[in-house]
């Protein structure tokens, strides 16, 4: 093993637990499996995470007419994703103001109010309370009705087209959040001149698994060739060679990260590989020209030539690797998440584009595709695995390992993507946001 000290940066580093341990002198980082385990720990979750961040409610071309609507739930609390009638973008807790039943009852719809089916209150998309059945029985319907309109959630701010909402009203600016994941978000969204739409649809599936375990996953290189080895085997059979070695990992501002590497696959539009057929390639070339007239070579290499997994804290992942797909974990409990995924697209693509690109994902991310089932079964396999090592007392055994690439990353070496070092990343803001109250 070599002796080389510790780069500066990361001798600063040094954590003790309780739930995280970090040492790079003896090249150790542990993760306490408690913490995908604990109500306790899901608690403080909910309270100094889930509370207080902006989360990611969903694209605004999910409403593309006025009076759409979607529930969602986030953090807990049931939502109404709306487009108004004047055409805003909204999100209103779905809690009925008279007395908390869930107001809206549909999954989805177009409507320009809202009845409540227990006492019949109607609301109109715009939040104001326009109907009360035997009105007379309440003071002068005016001033009461202006202070039972619908409950919006305190804070929504849009990000071309993002839309994220945050429970506490002093959060800061979704900008200043985003910080540096920004530039990763603006090459998915500029790979189109007219930007992104999302395809109808959501895949909607519960995971029983903690949702830190698919942050982990999203930003683990390592598990690529081992748990997929299917969709590997598939790849070679199209003459694809799959190299990882220069995918790199970044640790981001507040708690984002990312991975980077050459594409694996056939981002439609943009990139070509061989099992697409020679058809996908004058006509992706031909885009690769059109996305460097308008954005400069550089850019266009960044956003034809590399893919990427971007992960936003707490909730949003997206895979700008095959098309591009956007996940929103939603914790349920200690040991089970929700997952909503959606497929976003260049707004205006061919209707050739749009099903090359449905068969993409279909055959890897997608729900039932050679990837996500995978995944899903490694999430589960790990939580009814930790809890094996659950109050054992021997040290060491109730710890997950996270130190693969410490040795390299201490010599200077760039964090690379089948390495840990993004899941270390990860680790350490969640460390600080949760973990640090208990020490
Ligand atoms: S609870 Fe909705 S009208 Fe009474
Ligand atoms: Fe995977």
């Amino acid at each position: 093993m070599a002796t080389t000290a510790p780069a500066p940066n990361v001798t600063m580093r040094a954590r003790r637990g309780p739930y995280i341990v970090e040492d790079w002198d003896a090249r150790i980082f542990r993760v306490n499996r408690e913490v995908f385990r604990s109500p306790e720990v899901f608690g403080r979750e909910r309270r100094l995470v889930w509370d207080r961040e902006w989360l990611y409610l969903g694209h605004e071309t999910e409403l593309p007419k006025p009076g759409d609507f979607k529930q969602r739930a986030l953090a807990g609390r049931p939502l109404m994703f709306v487009r108004d009638s004047r055409d805003r973008v909204r999100a209103y807790l779905n809690a009925c103001p008279h007395r908390g039943t869930i107001l809206c009852r549909e999954t989805e719809g177009n409507s320009k109010t809202f009845q409540c089916f227990y006492h019949a209150w109607t609301f109109a998309n715009t939040g104001e309370l326009v109907g009360i059945p035997d009105a007379g029985a309440y003071p002068p319907e005016r001033s009461f009705a202006e202070t039972m309109g619908l409950r919006e959630v305190p804070r929504v701010e849009n990000y071309r087209g993002f839309v994220f909402v945050s429970f506490d009203p002093s959060v800061r600016p979704l900008v200043d959040h985003l910080a540096d994941a920004r530039d990763y978000l603006d090459l998915m969204i500029e790979h189109s001149e007219r930007g992104l739409e999302v395809i109808p649809g959501t895949h909607l599936y519960g995971i029983r698994g903690n949702w830190k375990l698919a942050v982990e996953n999203a930003m683990d290189g390592y598990h690529f060739s081992p748990t997929h080895i299917t969709f590997v085997e598939y790849l070679k059979t199209t003459g694809y060679v799959t190299s990882d070695e220069g995918g790199r990992a970044h640790t981001l501002e507040n708690g984002h990260c990312v991975i980077v590497f050459s594409g694996h696959g056939g981002r439609v539009g943009v990139q070509w590989e061989p099992r697409f057929g020679d058809p996908a390639k004058g006509r992706t070339e031909e885009n690769v020209r059109s996305i460097a007239a308008r954005l400069g070579e550089e850019r266009a290499k960044r956003i034809a030539e590399t893919s990427r997994i971007l992960y936003i804290w707490p909730n949003l992942l997206l895979f700008d690797i095959e098309g591009l797909a956007a996940r929103q974990l939603e914790p349920v409990a200690a040991d089970f998440t929700d997952v909503r995924a959606w497929e976003l697209a260049p707004a205006g693509e061919t209707a050739e584009e749009r099903m090359l690109r449905i068969r993409i994902l279909g055959s890897f991310i997608g729900p039932g595709g050679l990837a996500t089932p995978d995944d899903v079964e490694a999430y589960e396999c790990v939580q009814r695995g930790v809890v094996a090592t659950a109050n054992d007392p021997r040290p060491n055994v109730d710890w997950s390992d996270i130190s693969r690439g410490m040795e390299r990353e201490s010599q200077g070496e760039p964090a690379r993507s089948v390495d840990e070092a993004g899941i270390r990343g990860f680790w350490r803001h969640w460390d600080d946001a949760v973990g640090a109250g208990a020490r």
